[in-house]
C-alpha cells in the first residue's frame, strides 16, 4: 500500500477542546444542542457509509447518477488542474469526477478534506493507489476554519457533495460560501450538491431507515462524548427523532430522552439534566429549491454556470465560478 501524507490540522488535545467548548455551550442553552460534526468518529464515518447504502437514502444515488452523466462536461467546462474535495468522507462518487478530469489530461493533484482523520486516510490511500499520476494530499481538517490552508496548481474546483451544505443553519452557510468564494481566485469553480426539497414521508425516511442504521449513527455523538469526555451518557436512553420542519425546510435530528435521565460529563466539567421527552438537536438537514441555491451563490459571489438534476428531480447539482 502506498503511503499518502496527511496534513493534520486538527488532532488529539486540539479536538477534545474544541468538543469541550461546543458540549459546553450547546448542553447549556435553553434549547439543548451539539454540532453535527462530533457524530464523525471512526465509528460514525463506518456507520455514515451505511447509510449511503440504504434504499431509502435515496440522496447518494441521485448524486452519483448526476456525477456519471456530467463528470465529462465538468471536466471540459472547468479544465481543472487541482481538485478539492470538503467532507469528503470515503470520495467514493469522486472516482467519478477524477477519472473524467484524468481523461481530459489536465488533473495533477486531489486534495481531500475531512475531520474525521480515519475514513480521509483511508480515501486517500485508496485513491493514490488507484491513481498513481496524481498528487493526493489529504487535509485534516474543519472546513469552517481550515480553508485558507488550501494547496494546489490553478484553476482549481472545489467539491462540496453529499447535500453536506444543508448541515449548516443559514446565517453559517452564507459564511461558509462566503469563505469557500475567498479562498478562490476569480474563475476558478465550486461543485456543490444540494438536496431538493420534495414530499415530507420521502425525507422522513431517508433520515430515519427501518434497519435504524441512522438511529445508531445519531446516537454514536453520545458515544463520542463518553469516550472523549468521559461521559456516562447510556444511548439506549436517548430515542431517534427524524422530524421535518416545514416552515424552515429542513430535516432536524433530535436525540429524545425516554425518561428522565441526567448526564454527568466530567471532561467538560458539566452535568446535564434532561427530563423525558426533552431534546438535543444534532444536525439539521436544510433542503433547497434551485432559486435559493442559485440566489446563495450569487451572494457569495459565485455565478451559477450549470445546474442538473437526476431524472426524478430529487437533488441537484450547481456548478458555479467565483466572479469579482
Ligand atoms: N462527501 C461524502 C460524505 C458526506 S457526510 C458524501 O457525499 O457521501 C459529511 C462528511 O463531512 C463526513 O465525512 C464528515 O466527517 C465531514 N465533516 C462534517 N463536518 C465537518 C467539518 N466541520 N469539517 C470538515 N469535515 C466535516
Ligand atoms: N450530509 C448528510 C445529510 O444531510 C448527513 C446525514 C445523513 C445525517 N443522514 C444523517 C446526519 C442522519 C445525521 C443523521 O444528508
Amino acid at each position: 500500500m502506498s503511503d499518502v501524507d496527511l496534513d493534520v490540522h486538527r488532532s488529539g488535545e486540539d479536538i477534545t477542546e474544541a468538543l469541550r467548548r461546543d458540549v459546553r455551550e450547546g448542553l447549556s442553552a435553553p434549547q439543548k444542542w451539539l454540532p453535527s460534526k462530533w457524530f464523525y468518529d471512526a465509528r460514525g464515518s463506518e456507520l455514515f457509509e451505511r447509510i449511503t447504502e440504504l434504499d431509502e437514502y435515496y440522496p447518494t444515488r441521485c448524486e452519483r447518477e448526476i456525477l456519471r452523466r456530467e463528470a465529462g462536461e465538468i471536466a471540459a467546462v472547468t479544465g481543472a488542474r487541482t481538485l478539492v474535495e470538503l467532507g469528503s468522507g470515503s470520495s467514493e462518487k469522486t472516482r467519478l469526477l477524477l477519472d473524467a478530469l484524468s481523461a481530459h489530461g489536465t488533473l495533477r493533484e486531489f486534495v481531500p478534506l475531512d475531520v474525521s482523520e480515519s475514513a480521509l486516510a483511508e480515501a486517500a490511500e485508496a485513491i493514490a493507489g488507484d491513481y498513481p499520476d496524481l498528487t493526493v494530499r489529504g487535509v485534516v481538517g474543519d472546513f469552517t476554519e481550515h480553508l485558507g490552508l488550501l494547496p494546489g496548481e490553478r484553476p482549481r474546483i472545489v467539491a462540496f457533495l453529499g447535500g453536506t451544505i444543508g448541515n449548516f443553519l443559514p446565517a453559517d452557510r452564507a459564511k461558509f460560501l462566503r469563505s469557500v468564494r475567498d479562498v478562490l481566485t476569480e474563475g476558478e469553480w465550486l461543485l456543490l450538491g444540494t438536496d431538493l426539497v420534495k414530499d415530507p414521508g420521502t425525507l422522513v425516511r431517508a433520515y430515519d431507515d427501518a434497519q435504524g442504521v441512522t438511529a445508531e449513527f445519531n446516537r454514536n455523538v453520545l458515544r463520542v462524548l463518553n469516550e472523549r469526555l468521559g461521559a456516562d451518557a447510556d444511548p439506549a436512553a436517548f430515542e431517534h427523532v427524524a422530524h421535518w420542519d416545514a416552515e424552515h425546510e429542513w430535516i432536524e435530528m433530535r436525540l429524545r430522552a425516554t425518561s428522565d435521565t441526567r448526564v454527568r460529563i466530567p471532561g467538560a466539567d458539566l452535568e446535564v439534566t434532561f427530563t423525558a421527552g426533552e431534546h438535543v438537536r444534532t444536525e439539521i438537514s436544510a433542503k433547497f429549491r434551485p432559486s435559493g441555491v442559485r440566489a446563495e451563490l450569487a451572494e457569495a459571489g459565485l455565478s451559477l454556470e450549470r445546474w442538473w438534476t437526476d431524472e426524478r428531480d430529487r437533488f441537484g447539482v450547481s456548478l458555479s465560478r467565483a466572479v469579482a
